[in-house]
């Protein structure tokens, strides 16, 4: 792929989540897969790509991890403080970006910093499909399963129709100016949204589906860790 035809884009990764269900001694993104963290590992796509043009790290702001790592003095990397929400922590990560210089038409690509297997091919697809794109979007996968409604006994009420239904990944690709509206009149009306697809659908716009590997998976559960740390080692 000719990579001059892409997008220039900005990187934010929100990293400052606990990450409750891994059952772990720190938050998830600073547990170790080959030799790393998973957030330099989430990071890494992005740095290694000559569009790029810059990214903020969203972190609680007690983190005592990210300091000891080697790409916390790499000066393309500034810090935001994060928030109660993901979407707090995302729109911290936008305000950082516009005092960096990036501007309201600029392309933010927001990525889950427990996202370490994303291909290059994935993120140069991304921003080649998106790139005169009017709204922006998001990688994604179509479910496989067949998927079940459950009453609150843990009994199917219903088998649900799953020809539509796509799992939404990162990154997620918006403009600053329409991410930076949406997540703030989200925020303040206490809307449910759990990504930044999500903020701005509630504006009114649909934002595309580009179909991703299904293995860019989020790290949520130990054996997430555990099947990312047995395919590594296998690649090698
Ligand atoms: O918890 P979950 O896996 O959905 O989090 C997705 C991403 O959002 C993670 O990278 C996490 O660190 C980040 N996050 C954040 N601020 C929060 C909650 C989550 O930056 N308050």
């Amino acid at each position: 792929m000719n990579t001059s035809a892409l997008a220039h884009f900005w990187a934010l990764i929100p990293a400052a989540g606990v990450g409750s269900r891994m059952r772990a001694d720190r938050p998830k993104q600073y547990l170790e897969l080959a030799g790393e963290t998973i957030v330099e590992h989430s990071l890494a796509c992005f740095l290694d790509h000559p569009q790029l043009q810059g990214v903020v790290v969203s972190l609680a702001f007690d983190d005592p991890y990210w300091p000891t790592l080697a790409c916390a003095q790499d000066p393309r990397i500034a810090r935001a403080e994060g928030g109660r929400e993901r979407a707090d922590s995302v729109l911290n990560g936008l305000q950082r970006l516009a005092e960096l210089g990036a501007q309201e038409s600029d392309w933010v690509l927001v990525h889950d910093a427990a996202r370490p297997n994303l291909a290059r091919s994935d993120l140069d697809l991304l921003l080649a499909e998106l790139a005169d794109d009017p709204v922006g979007g998001l990688l994604a996968v179509p479910v496989r399963d067949t998927l079940k409604r459950a009453g609150s006994d843990g009994r199917v009420q219903q088998t649900v129709d799953r020809s539509l239904i796509w799992q939404a990944y990162t990154p997620q690709m918006f403009r600053l100016g329409l991410l930076r509206r949406a997540l703030a009149q989200a925020l303040a009306a206490e809307v449910a949204i759990t990504d930044e697809a999500s903020a701005v659908e509630w504006l009114g716009q649909a934002p595309r589906l580009i179909e991703g590997r299904a293995d860019n998976l989020k790290v949520t559960r130990p054996e997430d860790l555990d099947w990312l740390r047995q395919h590594w080692a296998g690649r090698r």
